[in-house]
């Protein structure tokens, strides 16, 4: 029975993944902010989820996910899905610093705690949710997609660190479009929007086939695959 530690479990896609690898039959440690979410998701399996809350900008954030590992009795699989984003066309100082903080900041805590854990143990997968955001550099929402191409490259750069140091680790970048979650509630109609529980089976599907990178849907494949060809003035102009 595989131990899975989800970051970011309370709702979204790290709820979604949550229900569809419960249904697996894994054995699941759940952290985020709000406790009272992630006790209502253990209702679902008392015996087989350990909860614990875990702020990811907070610098007992490791210790916490330390002692949830130890609840579980170990860990194969960590999942990273906090995070927080929204546009921010007048860059308000506040919210471009708290996206920083979190997306760059706690997940770079996170995943080194991980990282190390199963350095030391000898090997797991490491999977995150980052964004196609980070392809290249989005005007509407700065500070998230460039967080989000920080999140690409240091899984990238721990990948080789990893096969470089001949240690076990594998590792799986989960790049979605659109998805219909609370990050992206307001008034703002987004295009091409995804489902989320239909997210979290491609997800799923990513980690069993144990795949390096995985953009969600084929459509986003596409739509950045063309942005990487764009030269820079072109990208330059556009209005997004
Ligand atoms: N929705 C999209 O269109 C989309 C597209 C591409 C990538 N993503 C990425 O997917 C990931 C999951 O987002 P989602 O769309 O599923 O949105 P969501 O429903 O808002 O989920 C975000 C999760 O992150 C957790 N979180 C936020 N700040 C945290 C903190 N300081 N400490 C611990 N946990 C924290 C939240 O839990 P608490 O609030 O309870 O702490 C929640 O469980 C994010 O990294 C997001 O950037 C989203």
């Amino acid at each position: 029975m595989k131990r899975v530690i989800i970051i970011g479990a309370s709702s979204g896609m790290g709820m979604e993944v949550a229900k569809l690898l419960l249904a697996e039959g894994c054995r699941l440690g759940v952290a985020a902010r709000r406790e009272d979410r992630l006790q209502a998701l253990k209702q679902l399996a008392p015996d087989r989820v350990e909860v614990q809350a875990i702020d990811v900008t907070a610098e007992d954030a490791t210790s916490r996910l330390r002692s949830l590992i130890d609840r579980l009795g170990g860990m194969d699989l960590f999942f990273y899905a906090s995070g927080i984003g929204k546009q921010n066309r007048t860059l308000t100082p506040d919210f471009e610093l708290n996206t920083v903080n979190t997306n760059g900041m706690g997940f770079t805590r996170m995943i080194g705690e991980a990282y190390r854990y199963f350095a030391e143990r000898g090997e797991g997968h490491i999977v995150a949710i980052t964004s196609i955001a980070g392809t290249k550099g989005l005007g509407p929402a700065p500070s998230y997609s460039a967080t989000k191409a920080f999140q690409n490259v240091y899984l990238q750069s721990l990948e080789q660190q990893a096969n470089a140091r001949k240690l076990n680790i594998r590792f799986t970048d989960i790049r979605p479009g659109f998805v219909d979650t609370d990050l992206l509630s307001g008034d703002f109609r987004y295009p091409m929007m995804l489902k989320p529980e239909k997210v979290a089976r491609q997800i799923v599907s990513a980690i069993h086939s144990r795949r390096h990178v995985k953009v969600i849907d084929w459509r986003y494949a596409l739509l950045t695959a063309l942005w990487r060809r764009l030269p820079r003035p072109l990208w330059r102009h556009l209005k997004l």
